[in-house]
């Protein structure tokens, strides 16, 4: 949420400022600004409401040769969005950008005298509070940033830069993820290594309690309480190619095209076909261990959860005595949950870095509970705080609505379960059709994509008009159906809510009329005939029917059939939630919004 870019060296900072945040963007995108120096101190202060080509705009006519500069891309939290509330903000030669929410903004504006409030921003208050410490000396904007953090509750990754020291950068984090990059006669700084691709590969991630002095051939950090931290210095792998479009129009459609390779990355060194086993590193548990999980609690936010969900219902089927619950991380955090201790949380975040998914991880280390990660972003937080993981491996995923993650967050999961049911003796016979079917997935997900991309083109058309939908599925097609309803609702604010088949008696069947369309999921199976009599009920009453299904001769007379001819049965809902991605991205489409950034929202929720 929010990005922050930063640039110290021999080369023009507005240049990377721009480029930097124009990566960034996904992290927000209601207001953007960039302040640089000068050597002699003169600072250009841009600012812009709206879109980073807003800014351009401003650069045309105040373009620099500075080298010291920082920069940020934002998500509104407090204070509309608007160029007076876009980041940097200034108190007399002080500018800072931040990430994160100072909760107790309120009382430290108490204390502050002599600033002249322009913004309604809580970063307002922090740049004024680290203004009133600034006075002369060794480090002075250093000391002045760490007087001022003692006094901040919140969430913070900040850049200051003063006027008067055009040559450094303070950076600092408790929460809000930042990440140094080091390169020949520069140092970059940028809230997501993303920034920095193609800048230079060695980067350090910043820890909460951390704040560094960043000029352009030195880093110094510190913890807030003064102590050294040597310098850890590790490899950005990700290149140029997986942050582009890459010939495709929108990141969105890129990634869920993505993802026969993604799921592959995935899979790769985890899974032998030949004897049916699975075998992950990561998680760091032995045999002993895995047999002694009774109980698994899956934590995550959004498509993570739904991820979770799906999980859940595979792993109860082969693994014995073992129960699982699968929580949104938001409820949980604020929940007396009594955990198992023989439980095991799996804490599932593509961003690695989702504020409330942290909290939980924090909390159920605590009450001694190991915690495994199921993380996309290498070196994230999340990552980096779990006891052990399994990284996804997909690369990064830039649109805001969640894809090719969610295949490989479920996937790693079942395998996981797989390791214990392993562990636990269930025979190799009663696991084989879940692992040949994980590793005939890629390959299914390529056809299902080529074979649904025309069928779904062909009738977006009768529905981009809706204003509401409902998704139906049972058993696993039920976690399936809610997450394409998720992904309808957020990139088309078509209003799309899941139901269980079972449960439309209970209430949603009363909706189904004419300025509603339903979404079917009819997987193949034992509750294939069950799902078909709430088919007809809602046919009775005229609903209007999408029907996705692998049934070879499926002939109920719903208005459209989307088909998927693939073998799979078990992860079938798998590739029904790949058709219902490509349909809220052609739907998105024929309403002409804007598919990667839909409105109010942001990539990586890094605030409560
Ligand atoms: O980075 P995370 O996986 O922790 O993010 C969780 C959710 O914020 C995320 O899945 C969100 O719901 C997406 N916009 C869904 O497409």
């Amino acid at each position: 949420m929010c990005g922050i870019v930063g640039y110290v060296g021999n080369k023009n900072a507005q240049d990377f400022l721009i480029s930097g945040l124009k990566r960034l963007e996904y992290r927000g995108y209601d207001s953007a600004g960039i302040v640089t120096l000068s050597e002699n101190g003169e600072a250009t202060l841009l600012r812009a409401k709206g879109k980073i080509v807003n800014l351009e705009e401003k650069l045309l006519e105040n373009r620099r040769e500075d080298k010291i500069g920082i920069g940020h891309t934002r998500w509104a939290t407090h204070g509309e969005p608007s160029e007076v509330n876009a980041h940097p903000h200034q108190a007399g030669k002080i500018y800072l950008v931040h990430n994160g929410i100072i909760e107790n903004y309120k009382e430290l504006r108490r204390h502050i005298s002599g600033h002249d409030f322009k913004s309604q921003t809580d970063t307002e208050v922090l740049v004024a509070l680290i203004n009133s410490f600034y006075k002369d000396g060794e480090y002075p904007l250093a000391n002045a940033v760490v007087q001022a953090l003692k006094l901040v509750k919140g969430t913070y990754g900040i850049a200051v830069v003063s006027a008067e020291n055009p040559e450094e950068i303070v950076v600092a984090r408790s929460g809000s993820p930042l990440v140094i990059g080091i390169g020949t006669d520069e140092t970059l700084l940028a809230s997501d290594a993303s920034a920095l691709v193609g800048h230079t590969k060695r980067a350090i991630y910043l820890n909460d309690g951390e704040v560094a002095v960043i000029r352009k051939d030195s880093v110094e950090i510190k913890t807030l309480n003064a102590e050294p931290v040597s310098l850890r210095v590790e490899e950005i792998e990700t290149n140029l190619s997986a942050i582009q479009k890459g010939g495709y129009d929108h990141f969105l459609l890129k990634e869920i095209m993505e993802q026969p390779e993604s799921l592959a990355e995935t899979l790769r060194g985890r899974i032998n076909a030949e004897d049916g086993t699975v075998r992950l590193g990561g998680p760091g548990l032995s045999a002993a261990e895995l047999r002694k999980i009774k109980h698994l609690v899956i934590v995550g936010c959004g498509t993570a959860y739904h991820a979770g969900l799906l999980a859940a219902y595979y792993i109860e089927q082969f693994t014995p005595e073992i129960t699982i619950e699968t929580v949104i991380a938001s409820e949980y955090r604020y929940r007396n949950a009594y955990i198992p201790e023989d439980s095991v949380a799996l804490i599932v975040s593509q961003s690695g870095e989702t504020a409330d998914t942290l909290a939980c991880l924090r909390s159920i280390k605590e009450k001694g509970i190991r915690t495994i990660g199921i993380v996309n972003a290498i070196g994230s937080t999340i990552a980096r705080e779990v006891d052990g993981g399994t990284y996804v491996h997909v690369g990064p995923e830039i649109s805001v609505a969640s894809t090719k993650a969610f295949t490989s967050q479920m996937i790693a999961m079942v395998m996981f379960g797989l390791t214990i049911a392993q562990a636990k003796g269930v025979p190799a016979m009663m696991l084989k059709n879940y692992v040949e079917e994980i590793v005939a997935l890629p390959e299914a997900i390529r056809e299902t994509l080529a074979e649904a991309t025309e069928p779904v083109k062909e009738i977006v058309s009768n529905y981009v008009d809706y204003d509401h939908a409902i998704y139906l599925g049972r058993d696993t097609a039920y976690p399936a159906a809610m997450e394409g309803a998720l992904k309808l609702k957020e990139v088309s604010y078509i209003d799309a809510n899941a139901y269980a088949f079972g449960e439309l008696k209970h209430g949603p069947l009363a909706l189904v009329d004419d300025r509603f369309f339903e979404m079917a999921l009819l997987p193949k199976g034992e509750l294939y005939e069950k799902a078909v009599s709430n088919v007809q009920e809602v046919l009775a009453r005229n609903g209007h029917i999408i029907a996705i299904t692998n049934v070879e001769d499926f002939d109920l007379e719903v208005e459209s059939v989307l088909r998927i001819s693939s073998k799979i049965e078990l992860f079938a809902p798998v590739l029904m939630n790949l058709v219902m991605q490509l349909f809220a991205y052609y739907v998105t489409i024929g309403k002409g919004y804007n598919v990667d950034q839909p409105r109010n929202l942001a990539k990586s929720v890094t605030v409560e």
